[in-house]
């Protein structure tokens, strides 16, 4: 699977349609982002046979009943095998995409053009596909790739803030994960981020995509090392969760996540406080971190014991063990995990 990675990439994309005698063209998208884009892209499509199925944004989506629709219009338009399915949106539109792609008729080609942040960073790389089952996330899916993924740095310009900084805690991690040098370099042009600098954009994901690659190429099935793109979301999940996933965007969830098990690594003695202060004076000033009650902190636990990740009932988390570093543990008391919740480390 291959990324290109730039700005003002229809013409490139035409173009590889083109190449690979592509002729029927089925493309998903959502309200908002066809309310800026659609128009475009289809002057672009016009060589080809192409109908456009709009979802209304939102997780809620992410369903069996919107995939039985486009399943139906794929059927009655007769889009057969040789279909190219293209995902054009966010992270709801490109994991439904891909597993609409992955299923009909035993699978057809797709591409993604990731449009949002964490769309562009995270959920379009690495070949996760699903959709949500009732109130279970993600809980059907496959692994399907694209076979190219056009990540065009201009489509983010139509973000607001708050998206910015949910694909933002990605971009954070990954610099926490594996690059610490990439994490300063974040730090240091947040605001170059969120005035979308061009050149300072293209860097960011140019990274990310480089990382997640390399981490998912070590283990595509997410059995091992895999995992460890989950920093930050062992808290963050049971924070989102707390609030039925509505008060949090998915990567404000994991900033918090972040935080919070920073401070567990500290205390378990696997990072120092220089480093730990380091983190937290950076992700504070993008999501205000919580003291939790009693209350809240015994149902965020009770939601983290469903956790996928764990192994055994026992909680699995990804700690930072240094600079660059992170590993995975399962013996994390309950204790730390209130205390860190309770947040009276907070200045
Ligand atoms: N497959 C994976 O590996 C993977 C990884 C991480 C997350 N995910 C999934 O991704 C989803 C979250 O993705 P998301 O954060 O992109 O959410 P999203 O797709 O809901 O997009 C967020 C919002 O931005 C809007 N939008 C998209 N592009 C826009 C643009 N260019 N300008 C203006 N508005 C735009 C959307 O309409 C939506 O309202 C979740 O369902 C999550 O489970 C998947
Ligand atoms: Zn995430």
């Amino acid at each position: 699977m291959e990324n290109v990675i730039g700005v003002s990439l229809f013409k490139d994309i035409r173009q590889f349609l083109k190449e690979k005698n592509k002729k029927n063209i089925f493309l998903i998208t959502d309200e908002n982002v066809s309310k800026y884009y659609l128009e475009e892209i289809l002057y672009y499509l016009v060589p080809f046979k192409t109908r456009v199925y709009i979802l209304e944004p939102g997780e809620k989506s992410k369903c069996l009943k919107v995939v039985e629709n486009i399943y139906m219009e794929l059927i009655n338009y007769n889009y057969d095998r040789s279909t190219t399915i293209i995902s054009f949106g966010g992270g709801v539109v490109g994991d439904i995409s891909g597993f609409v792609a992955a299923t009909y008729l035993r699978g057809v080609d797709y591409i993604q053009i990731p449009t949002t942040l964490l769309a562009q960073v995270d959920s379009s790389i690495g070949g996760k596909v699903g959709i949500d089952f009732g109130k279970y996330k993600n809980m059907i899916g496959s692994f399907y790739f694209p076979i190219k993924t056009f990540i065009d740095i201009d489509f983010l310009k139509t973000l607001d803030r708050r998206e910015m900084t949910s694909g933002l805690a990605e971009v954070l991690k990954y610099g926490l994960i594996k690059d610490y040098d990439f994490f300063r370099y974040i730090r240091d042009n947040i605001q170059g981020i969120y005035d979308f600098d061009e050149e300072i954009l293209i860097e960011v994901v140019e990274k990310c995509v480089s990382i997640k690659t390399e981490v998912v190429a070590m283990d595509e099935k997410d059995r091992g090392i895999r995992k460890i793109l989950n920093f930050g979301h062992t808290i963050g999940h049971g924070i989102e969760s707390l609030y039925d996933f509505s008060k949090y965007k998915h990567g404000e969830a994991i900033i918090l996540g972040m935080m919070y098990e920073s401070f567990i690594s500290k205390e378990m003695g696997l990072i120092d406080e220089e480093y730990f202060c380091e983190i937290i004076e950076t992700l504070k000033d993008l999501v205000v971190p919580v003291h939790f009650s009693n209350e809240d902190i015994t149902k965020i636990l009770s939601k983290m014991s469903h956790d996928k990740k764990n192994l055994d009932e026992r909680i699995v988390f990804v700690l930072p063990t240094g600079k660059n570093k992170v590993d995975i543990f399962d013996n994390v008391s309950k204790e730390n995990m209130r205390k860190s919740l309770k947040g009276d480390w907070l200045c």
